[in-house]
């Protein structure tokens, strides 16, 4: 792992949307794997920027979201389908048609989710995945206990993860999902290249276990300490915990 400690979150963000630019460039169908939630923030706002300025041509990109709430209807605002389309795809100037995310009002999970994997495999495979991590050490949706050889499928969320995602949901506990589909770890950890921003205190904690912890799947992020290429991208408070 390379890991960056930032003075900010937005240079960590800045920093992250360079290595994106730099890893989609050369590619001549470029996949970039997006994460939801409050990460990658910055990261995004620094890509629609390069966009803007056309440092970043977003014309050619094909999408795959890590995860989707499941039996939330996709026009919630909270869905990551909808998330994703108003902070990613509008924002960076995306082709709706290239940006996927797993249908979470579909009746078979089962099937929703292996499609998505072959789609994944049919655009060529993600280039570089964009992740955040949860304060119990999950990566996408895939909660403490998930196998690192886990692929695609329907996952049952966490209380911890159910009561940090509330504040998305007004506060309320009761109006988040009990589950959701996810992308696996061994799908992610497919990627070509990761990279993965984290930045608060809240954070530190599971930073510290990714990073020098044990790996096992108690932290599903510590499956990424064995992959060829990944990024870790902090600011002070995130990087507090880390000898
Ligand atoms: C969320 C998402 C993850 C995200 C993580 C951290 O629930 N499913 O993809 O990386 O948990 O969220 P946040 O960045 O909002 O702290």
């Amino acid at each position: 792992m390379e890991i960056i400690v930032e003075d900010s979150a937005e240079a960590a963000g800045e920093t992250g949307s360079r290595a994106v630019i730099d890893a989609l460039a050369s590619r001549p169908d470029p996949v970039l794997g997006l994460a939801t939630g409050s990460s990658p923030e910055h990261l995004y706002a620094s890509l629609a920027r390069a966009s803007a300025e056309a440092r970043f041509d977003p014309r050619r990109v094909t999408a795959f979201a890590l995860d989707e709430y499941l039996g939330l209807d996709p026009a919630h605002p909270q869905s990551y389908r909808s998330v994703v389309d108003r902070e990613v795809t509008r924002p960076l100037g995306l082709d709706p048609a290239r940006v996927h995310v797993l249908d979470g009002g579909a009746r078979n999970a089962d099937a929703e989710c292996r499609a998505y994997e072959r789609a994944i495999q049919a655009a060529g495979g993600v280039d570089i995945q964009i992740l955040g991590i949860g304060a119990n050490g999950h990566i996408g949706f895939n909660e403490p206990g998930s196998s690192f050889q886990s692929r695609t499928r329907r996952q049952r969320l966490d209380e911890r993860t159910r009561r940090d995602n509330a504040r998305f949901f007004g506060g309320r506990i009761e109006d988040v999902p009990q589950e959701c589909l996810t992308q696996g770890i061994g799908t992610i950890r497919e990627a070509r290249q990761i990279v993965l921003v984290a930045s608060g205190a809240g954070k530190a904690e599971a930073v510290s276990a990714m990073i020098q912890g044990p790996v096992g799947e108690h932290c599903p992020a510590t499956a990424l300490r064995s992959h060829p290429s990944v990024l870790v991208l902090l600011d002070r408070e995130a990087a507090s915990q880390v000898r």
